[in-house]
């Protein structure tokens, strides 16, 4: 009996969770996008989807037995060093431009070669039913066309313009600028011509000298028969974007463009020994500081360097450094380094006070998610939008790297961790990040198999796609309205100028008549 159950049971459920053979594709070689994909992947071969995902950082663990990774770590040289570089000062569509010419597509180019890509590129019998591949244009996209499937887009921040378009989505210009695009607080005329402007100098960018560009390289290794790439990216079925209403403001969406918040929030992460004992021992508080994986520590300005390294000696707190190299020059007493940080397991330590972070998403979530208030010191475009909505949240304070001085950085510290107010902020926003039906990972997952189990999402395709802009804008109506009322208006005065020599005429001859 008990045999037939469970022989019912595997029965049972091996029809209602069928697995599928996904291709999933992660190719930027940057760790803030790589960690907040990595557990989506893991967790859709533990759902038991055969999933053979193309990474820069594989997992490497022997139990995922559904899982097969393509490692393409090796591709990482060969990204441009001027991203590696702050520059506020490039326009948006330059700053895009330097993300595909610069990353997303030598990336691929160096990854394509990898043998087991190309085998996929070769052989038909390769059969896939989703392709789930991140939003970052490039000629992957291709995949889609070769087998032939439905694909979901995912995207490690709030949605991009293109990505926006790709589902319909419209997008105002002034309410959410692209992330490329610098926001001012000020709202005169001026800054929303600027942030007008810059949004249809981004469309062009995009439409003319992009895509067209990936279209010519993904043509060369999926063959000439591909619609255009353009086309193919249109025709993904839902985006999966992780957002948070700290870091953007609450946004309408159409229903094929799904938020997910805290995919990568690992929890329970435990701290190494040795580090554990210093944190337990520092009774007077610790404020961690990290400046993420794409701005290294050692590459911040000796000037700027030692403006904070003299501000940490002041302090009556010990300071746990997130520093790559083995020396720390003029190191003061109260400073601990490591080159890597579980920053999970730092944050959930009750003896850290406030964490001093360039704002990156994923940090502020695991800040959000531990309570601990924010010190912001922003060197980005990006980074100084978070950083900014740190101090309009209340969360912490807001920093400018120009013009640190040791004295704004010691009281900025002493403010958020004395003040009690940043703390309960920040309790608060954690309370209402977590108030949720489901999980981001679970949310993640529920959909990807939605679109496996329909074979796409046409039904939730926007309507806008299929309607001219000029005609959502109104703008022809709007142009027949006015031009109705201009004829009407124009007219009368013609009327009016014909006929006034004729009544001045008739009202001349009457007054000479009356007098
Ligand atoms: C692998 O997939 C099968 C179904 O295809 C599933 O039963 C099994 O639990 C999966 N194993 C792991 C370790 O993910
Ligand atoms: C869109 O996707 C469907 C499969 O879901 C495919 O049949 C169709 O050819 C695709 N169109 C383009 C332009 O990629």
């Amino acid at each position: 009996m008990k045999c037939l159950f469970v022989f019912c049971f595997v029965l049972f459920s091996a029809r209602i969770a069928v697995g599928v053979n996904i291709l999933a594709v992660f190719f930027t070689p940057l760790d803030s996008y790589q960690k907040v994909f990595r557990p989506l992947w893991v967790e859709l071969s533990l759902r038991g989807h055969n999933v053979t995902v193309i990474t820069t950082d594989p997992v490497k663990n022997e139990s995922l037995v559904n899982l097969t990774e393509i490692d393409v770590s090796y591709s990482c040289y060969r990204i441009s060093d001027e991203l590696a570089l702050p520059n506020d000062n490039l326009r948006p569509e330059e700053r895009v431009k330097l993300n595909v010419f610069g990353m997303s597509l030598p990336a691929f180019e160096a990854q394509v070669q990898h043998h087991q890509i190309q085998d996929l590129l070769r052989d038909s019998s390769n059969r896939f039913d989703l392709v789930v591949m991140e939003m970052t244009s490039s000629p992957y996209y291709g995949f889609a066309y070769l087998f032939d499937v439905p694909w979901v887009g995912v995207l490690p921040h709030s949605t991009t313009l293109a990505s926006d378009r790709d589902v319909g989505n419209l997008r105002h210009p002034l309410l959410f600028p692209d992330p490329t695009v610098k926001s001012y607080t000020g709202r005169n005329i001026w800054m929303r011509l600027y942030l007008a402007l810059a949004q249809l100098r981004l469309i062009y960018s995009y439409d003319y000298e992009i895509m067209p560009e990936l279209d010519r390289i993904a043509r060369k290794y999926f063959g000439d028969d591909m619609p255009y790439l353009g086309d193919i990216e249109k025709n993904v079925s839902i985006i999966l974007t992780t957002h948070n209403f700290i870091t953007s403001k609450p946004k309408p969406t159409v229903p094929a463009l799904i938020e997910i918040g805290n995919v990568h929030l690992k929890k329970n992460v435990k701290l190494p020994q040795d580090l554990q004992k210093e944190l337990d021992k520092a009774t007077n508080g610790v404020i961690y500081f990290s400046l993420g994986s794409n701005v290294k520590s050692a590459n911040i300005s000796s000037q700027l360097r030692n403006v904070i390294i003299s501000s940490f000696a002041e302090l009556p707190y010990t300071i746990l450094w997130k520093w790559e190299t083995d020396h720390l020059p003029g190191k003061p007493d109260n400073v601990i380094t490591r080159k890597w940080l579980p920053q999970e397991a730092v944050l959930a330590h009750p003896n850290v006070k406030a964490f001093i972070t360039q704002g990156g998403l994923q940090s502020m979530e695991e800040a959000i998610y531990y309570r601990k208030p924010l010190i912001g010191m922003p060197f980005f475009a990006d980074q100084m939008k978070n950083v900014r909505s740190i101090a309009e949240h209340g969360i912490g304070v807001a920093l400018n790297t120009d013009t640190l001085t040791k004295e704004k950085l010691k009281s900025a510290i002493l403010e958020v961790v004395n003040d009690k107010k940043y703390k309960e902020k920040i309790s608060e926003l954690s309370d209402l990040m977590w108030d949720q039906p489901m999980s981001g990972l679970d949310t993640a997952i529920w959909w990807i198999e939605y679109v496996i189990r329909h074979k796409g999402a046409k039904h939730l395709r926007s309507p806008l796609l299929d309607l001219p802009l000029y005609q959502y804008l109104l703008l022809d109506v709007l142009a027949f309205v006015f031009g109705v009322i201009a004829t009407t208006l124009g007219l009368l005065y013609a009327a009016y100028i014909y006929t006034k020599p004729v009544i001045q005429g008739v009202v001349g001859k009457n007054k000479v008549k009356s007098n």
